[in-house]
């Protein structure tokens, strides 16, 4: 029972007893009491109400008199779930005083769709999704030993402390020796930023850096959840078109202040982009001053040939800022990521951060930090890219052998396939229809950036589903296209 619950007055010319009993009967009234638990005994209810058992006890005796309390027999007390619909309650008035739907601020994103995830996509047999993880794979006994020692000397200062803005500096460490320097990366421990991930690297950086006059440039079609953090700081977004060899440099990038960014595997395509391309872009944002945000969200997972050096790499300046993510692997439901960018950016992105949430969990960063240094992140990661690369080379044989239309060679990268269908294909009846079947896909119109936008793409993504569950889900999928595209 909330101790707030019963309010004595002393003063009052009420007996205490008589008070008791009030607010319980009240309490009991309008269903604060869950009839299945034992009501708090005359001890316990006088020591939090710093009056005597015999009050407490005389307010029970009543209670019971009148059938609101029952004793049941080596139980304790419990209020009488027949006796509820009798009490008395004071009619309330439950309409809301504010006028909520015209005090909540309307930001300019209202209108565009979201990325969709079903709470319940576990229980799909098919779930092709890109943004959930299989959690057979993550290492969780290495993780429960790395939060426990987390919780002992000599790393408890770090783990349970308030860091106000700083970040773990075991993490930082980590995250430069044994993460960057693989993408090619140098950077100073002031220059790193540990995040919640890079949805909030992406919102620190709109806070700090746009505002209604400025113009964010965007592959199109590109990541949706940029989409909505940038436009809702008011910025206005030009979408850049992307082929093969990822976003294509427009003739210059005058006016833009902002660009952001997949160059490792292109959200949602998985094109790379080409070396060309990065030194061309690097050159204009230099002329143009414009900064540019490199989402690094899943290199790791590259099939054939070596990962392509980060685009920060090729950046002398230090300009680029870099997001990193352990949402793909680790896990997205960990909420941890970093952010890398020139000294006087970080500083301004921590000072917009502690007003925020102050710092990730100390405890979650140490426990990654201890992760990191005894090599089982990376081991598991090693494990993990061996087995979604399987994953990859039989969804791409299935699409190949079970699809109606021709399929392209697939870029040998990411946790998804960028499906074009033939141009009568509709994604929207097709993700209905897969649905109903057990398939669970993403509509492709949803990334782009433009009024009317194709609905012939769809997205497959193979990182949640089990390798059994590929062919026998594609195969059904087919049929499921070829139902759809067979309706008039
Ligand atoms: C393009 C892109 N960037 C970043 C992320 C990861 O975001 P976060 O680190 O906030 O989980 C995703 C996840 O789906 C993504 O698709």
């Amino acid at each position: 029972m909330p101790r707030t619950l019963i309010e004595i007055d002393r003063f009052s010319d009420e007996p205490l007893y008589r008070q008791v009993r009030r607010a319980i009967e009240h309490g009991i009234a309008i269903g604060t009491f869950d009839p299945a638990r034992r009501l708090p005994s005359s001890r316990q209810l006088a020591t939090d109400l710093g009056v005597s058992r015999n009050t407490i006890n005389l307010a029970y005796q009543e209670l019971m008199a009148e059938g609101y309390v029952e004793s049941k027999e080596r139980s304790g007390l419990f209020i009488n779930r027949d006796m509820r619909p009798r009490c008395a309650v004071q009619e309330r008035d439950t309409r809301p005083r504010i006028d909520w739907g015209g005090r909540v601020r309307r930001f300019p994103d209202a209108g565009l769709a979201h990325i969709e995830k079903r709470a319940d996509w576990a229980r799909y047999p098919y779930p092709f999704l890109a943004g959930q993880v299989d959690v057979t794979t993550f290492p969780a006994r290495s993780w429960t030993r790395c939060l426990r020692d987390a919780l002992y000397r000599p790393h408890v200062f770090h783990s349970l402390q308030d860091s106000l803005g700083s970040d773990d500096p075991m993490l930082v460490d980590m995250v430069r020796r044994h993460l960057l320097t693989a993408r090619g990366i140098e950077a100073g421990p002031d220059e790193v930023l540990i995040t919640v991930g890079s949805q909030q690297g992406l919102d620190l950086l709109g806070r700090v850096l746009l505002g209604p006059d400025q113009v964010v440039g965007m592959e199109n079609p590109g990541y949706l959840d940029a989409r909505h953090i940038f436009l809702r700081t008011g910025a206005r977004l030009t979408g850049i078109d992307v082929d093969a060899a990822g976003l294509r440099p427009p003739a210059s990038l005058d006016g833009v202040d902002l660009l952001y960014l997949t160059p490792s595997h292109q959200h949602p395509t998985n094109a790379t982009l080409s070396i060309g391309r990065r030194r061309e872009l690097l050159r204009q944002a230099a002329s143009a001053g414009t900064v540019i945000v490199e989402d690094d969200y899943d290199s790791e997972f590259r099939y054939q040939g070596s990962p392509t050096p980060a685009l920060k790499a090729l950046d002398g300046t230090g300009d680029t800022v870099y997001l990193g993510t352990f949402s793909k692997f680790l896990s997205p439901g960990l909420r941890l990521g970093y952010l890398v960018g020139p000294r006087e950016l970080a500083g301004a992105l921590r000072e917009a951060r502690r007003y925020v949430l102050r710092h990730p969990p100390g405890h979650l960063q140490r426990a990654l930090a201890l992760l990191i240094e005894s090599g089982e992140y990376h081991r598991s990661l090693r494990r993990y890219r061996a087995k979604l690369m399987r994953k990859w080379s039989a969804t791409c044989t299935a699409v190949t052998d079970h699809l109606a239309w021709p399929q392209p060679p697939y870029p040998p990268g990411g946790v998804s396939l960028w499906m074009t269908g033939p141009p009568e294909l509709d994604c929207r009846r097709l993700v209905a229809r897969a649905e109903r079947r057990g398939i669970l896909i993403e509509p492709g119109d949803i990334f782009f950036l433009t009024e009317d936008p194709p609905r012939h793409h769809f997205r497959i993504g193979f990182s949640a589903i089990s390798q059994r569950s590929i062919v026998p889900g594609i195969r059904l999928l087919a049929e499921v296209c070829d139902e759809v595209l067979g309706e008039p």
